[in-house]
């Protein structure tokens, strides 16, 4: 039977993302992959828009579709968002993978550069914050290898609205640690990162597997924070792989 995968996006991204994976794991699942709120073509005016408020978000459109078993991948930010669907409506989580993030909550100096972002997005524009974000987030090989990757990812993040941008830094300086709602989780979950996240260093997903009962971890060599669109094949055979044991 046909899991609903339902891939969400980090941050500043939109559903496009996931461009590099939707047609390899459409063969083994229904993929769902919406552009979180404050992103793409997501985005009500808010000051403020938390992890909660995405997930609730998410929620909706999954009722509106009638969806069940699903499966959630999230990556980063949509790894925050993933964990907060999770302990709100846990039944309706039949398998969850966590790409590139962690459980834990924002330092008191993170917090403060939330605001930051925040203030530069709306100020400076999202062509400021593209360019600051990605060499953090791709890795050396890509970012010297690869320059479609590099200007498909610089055009992605400086096309969001910075109004959407701007709400969701200061929600995901808001988010709690959800450390004891991966513990609750009992079914198999898996966890993927690139061995050259700068933003997650392999410890925080270490700290996930741990928290887990039933979690295997992956680590994507070459590759940065942006694992699925660094090493789609590597990214999509470990997905696939998972959902066949579910
Ligand atoms: C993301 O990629 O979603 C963000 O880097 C997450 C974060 O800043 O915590």
């Amino acid at each position: 039977m046909h899991h609903k995968l339902i891939l969400l996006h980090g941050f500043p991204h939109d559903k496009f993302l996931w461009d590099p994976n939707r047609q390899g794991l459409a063969d083994v699942a229904d993929v769902y992959a919406p552009d979180l709120w404050g992103f793409g073509a997501n985005v009500p005016e808010r000051r403020m828009t938390t992890m909660d408020d995405m997930a609730e978000d998410l929620h909706r459109s999954i009722a509106a579709r009638k969806m069940d078993r699903l499966v959630l991948c999230g990556l980063s930010m949509g790894g925050y968002v993933a964990m907060a669907f999770l302990e709100r409506w846990p039944e309706l989580v039949h398998g969850l993978i966590l790409c590139n993030t962690r459980s834990t909550a924002d330092s008191e100096e993170a917090k403060a550069a939330r605001e930051v972002t925040a203030n530069d997005a709306l100020d400076k524009g999202m062509a400021v914050i593209a360019r600051g974000m990605l060499p953090k987030v791709l890795c050396r090989k890509t970012r010297h290898e690869r320059p479609d990757i590099v200007e498909r990812m610089e055009t992605l993040m400086a096309r969001q609205h910075p109004t959407g941008v701007a709400a969701a830094s200061r929600g995901l300086a808001l988010r709690p640690d959800r450390t004891a709602t991966l513990r609750s989780y009992t079914r198999r979950a898996l966890v993927i990162t690139g061995a050259e996240d700068e933003l997650m260093p392999l410890p925080t997903s270490q700290a996930m597997i741990e928290a887990l009962a039933n979690a295997e971890l992956v680590v994507l060599p070459d590759a940065g924070h942006l694992s699925n669109v660094e090493q789609p094949h590597l990214f999509n055979a470990a997905v696939m792989g998972y959902l066949s044991s579910l």
